[in-house]
């Protein structure tokens, strides 16, 4: 980590703010100062979870955006950066003051983040606010880049809804009339299930029950029974990082991996592997990223990832790098001018990523359109093994842009 870096737990910046520091609307700050001379770094606020079953997917997305900035020499758009990071626990409940600090108190430029969809909620709303420039590098909640949306609010990794409707098609066609779902109880395991259904029930399916536990927890065992009463013919599943490495192993040990096929979002096996061991072979998931595609981008980044990391890159750390890709392409336009805020919006909106999971264009509420393969874990990979949807758009509901 570089000097410039500032790490600020929470827990530190509540004692350093004080009670009186402790504010819980955006209305209580000064909000950024815009003219930051032409040259000094640009402040990136990372507000991103560092622990917690969210904890390395953060850091992957962390990673991943430090990566594409070194592979510029430390700059984006010829401006040199420096980095403001809060680890956001994956809490809604902190959210609006973290967010309020990283833009009234750190004065960041631009803020990257998050990974969860409440917290992300959070952020949208005080972005909008405070005309804060925010890119999201995971979050999949619909509103973001559908009723909530703006011109300065991007997202570089995919809509709850886009991952999951055309998974429904997929489990149909594969002789799955009778499905139950499982998730977390929160805005991404309900919108991701949603998603499922209108694709799955249009198909033809039909949902047998809804299960769920609250977010983060990770005692499936009830469930798990349930569905083996219950014998429909798969499941649909979200859970993410180390509440899908819980949740997986507990349906194998359970024994309803060879006699009821687990299918998800491709979160449930992604950066996840390695712990899941044997108990994810065969899993089928969609997602917008495999570990075998073949083009030359995914190629050098996967090498450069690991490189960096000593780790294998997931969909996390693309999407961080794509974050900072966009911002690159962004600055670019206006010759690190972050102040000219509208040609940069326009370059990012009309911007054409060759990312490492594909092609990536921009819809009218700033979500990517993106193929959204299906995979099949294999010996331990997420491999492509088709296309559930050839340029994805999210229908961007209720976006007035
Ligand atoms: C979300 O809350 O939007 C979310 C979290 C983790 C994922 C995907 C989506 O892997």
């Amino acid at each position: 980590m570089s000097k410039s870096d500032l790490i600020i737990r929470p827990d530190r910046r509540r004692f350093l703010l004080g009670a009186s520091g402790l504010v819980a609307g955006a209305s209580a700050f000064r909000f950024p100062t815009p003219a930051i001379a032409q040259g000094a770094p640009l402040k990136v606020g990372l507000m991103l979870p560092y622990s917690g079953t969210f904890g390395r997917l953060g850091q992957f997305i962390d990673n991943g955006f430090r990566l594409y900035a070194e592979q510029q020499g430390g700059k984006l758009g010829g401006r040199a950066i420096e980095f403001v990071q809060i680890d956001d626990e994956s809490k809604p409940e902190s959210a609006t003051d973290n967010m309020n600090r990283l833009v009234g108190r750190d004065k960041v430029d631009i803020v990257v983040g998050t990974v969860h969809s409440g917290v992300a909620m959070a952020m949208v709303k005080v972005a909008r606010d405070t005309n804060t420039m925010l890119v999201i590098p995971n979050a999949g909640v619909n509103e973001a880049t559908g009723p909530l949306c703006a011109p300065h609010i991007f997202r570089t990794s995919f809509s709850n809804w886009q991952v999951c409707q055309p998974m429904g098609k997929v489990m149909f066609d594969a002789g799955h009339k009778n499905v139950a779902t499982i998730t977390w109880r929160y805005a991404a395991g309900q919108q991701m299930v949603d998603a499922f259904k209108e694709g799955f029930t249009a198909a033809g399916g039909k949902v047998v029950e809804d299960l769920a536990v609250p977010f983060p927890e990770v005692e499936f065992q009830a469930l798990i029974t349930r569905i083996a009463t219950l014998k429909p013919d798969a499941v649909f599943a979200f859970f993410a990082g180390g509440g899908a490495v819980k949740f997986v192993r507990d349906y194998a040990a359970a024994g309803l991996s060879k006699s009821i096929p687990l299918y998800g979002a491709g979160f449930l096996t992604d950066g996840t592997l390695q712990a899941q061991g044997d108990a994810a072979e065969g899993i089928k998931t969609t997602l917008h990223y495999a570990d075998n595609l073949d083009g030359a981008t995914n190629k050098t980044f996967s090498e450069a990832f690991l490189k960096k990391t000593g780790k294998e890159g997931d969909i996390y750390a693309v999407q961080g790098y794509d974050a900072a890709a966009l911002l690159d392409i962004g600055l670019k336009a206006v010759k690190g001018d972050f102040t000219a805020r509208a040609p940069m919006v326009a370059a990012m909106r009309a911007a054409k990523i060759d990312s490492p999971r594909g092609p990536v264009s921009f819809n009218k509420g700033n979500n990517p359109v993106q193929d959204i393969y299906l995979r099949e874990v294999r010996k331990g990979q997420n491999v492509k093994i088709g296309v559930a949807g050839k340029a994805v758009d999210d229908p961007a509901r209720g976006c007035r842009a």
